[in-house]
C-alpha cells in the first residue's frame, strides 16, 4: 500500500473510531494533514483554527502564509514537507488544546509519522514541542535538534526533533520572527546531514 494510501485509512479510522467527541461536535471537519507523504521533514502545529476548520486543511490562514516565506527563504516548497497539528480539530474559540485532548490524538500522530517516516519532525510552538520533549524550554531550546525515543504499540522509535517557535507568535513579535527565520536557516543542512 501506498503511504498516501496509508494516510488516508488512518483518517477514516480517526473518523470512525471519533477522538475529542466534543471537540468534533463543535469543529467544522477534521484537518488531518496535508503535503507529501514521502517528505523529509514533517511540521506538527498546535491545532486548527478558524481558516483551517473552513478549508480542513492546515495552516491556510496568516501563520501558514508566514510558514510559507519562510520554507521560502530556504528553497522548500509546501509540496515537499508534510504538515499536520497535535490536536486535529479546531478549539472553540481558538482556545489552547487541553492535555486531554492531547494525549486523545497522540497515538493517531505517531502512526502517521510511522508511515510518513521523516527524517526531522520539526514541531511549531510550545504544545507541539512539549509533547515530544517533556522538558522543552523554547527561549533555550528552539532550533536545536534532539534525538529522541518514543514507544508505539509497545515498539521503540527514534525520531530527531527540531523544536522551533510557533510561526502565529513570530508574525506580531519583531524578534521571535528574526529568531524563527534564522532557526529556519538550520533545515536545509539538518536535512542533508540525516
Ligand atoms: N496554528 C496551528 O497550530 N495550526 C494550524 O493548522 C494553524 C494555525
Amino acid at each position: 500500500m501506498t503511504k498516501q494510501a496509508q494516510l488516508d485509512e488512518l483518517k477514516k479510522t480517526i473518523e470512525q473510531q471519533q477522538p475529542c467527541k466534543d471537540l468534533a461536535a463543535t469543529a467544522t471537519q477534521l484537518v488531518f494533514g496535508s503535503g507529501n507523504p514521502d517528505a523529509d521533514i514533517v511540521f506538527i502545529g498546535e491545532a486548527p483554527g478558524k481558516n483551517e476548520d473552513e478549508k480542513g486543511l492546515p495552516f491556510v490562514g496568516a501563520a501558514g502564509k508566514f510558514l510559507d516565506e519562510m520554507l521560502g527563504s530556504v528553497n522548500i516548497k509546501r509540496e515537499d514537507i508534510y504538515i499536520t497539528n497535535i490536536v486535529k480539530y479546531r478549539p472553540p474559540n481558538n482556545r489552547d488544546p487541553l492535555p486531554d485532548e492531547k494525549a486523545e490524538f497522540w497515538p493517531y500522530l505517531l502512526k502517521q509519522l510511522a508511515i510518513i517516516q521523516p527524517k526531522i519532525v520539526a514541531t511549531l510552538g510550545r504544545h507541539s514541542g512539549q509533547a515530544f520533549l517533556k522538558d522543552l524550554r523554547i527561549s533555550a531550546d528552539h532550533g536545536h535538534p534532539k534525538r529522541i525515543k518514543i514507544k508505539r504499540d509497545g515498539q521503540e522509535e527514534s525520531l530527531l526533533i527540531l523544536p522551533l517557535y510557533h510561526p502565529a507568535a513570530a508574525l506580531y513579535d519583531g524578534s521571535l520572527r528574526t529568531t524563527l527565520i534564522e532557526d529556519f536557516q538550520s533545515v536545509p543542512k539538518l536535512l542533508a546531514e540525516y
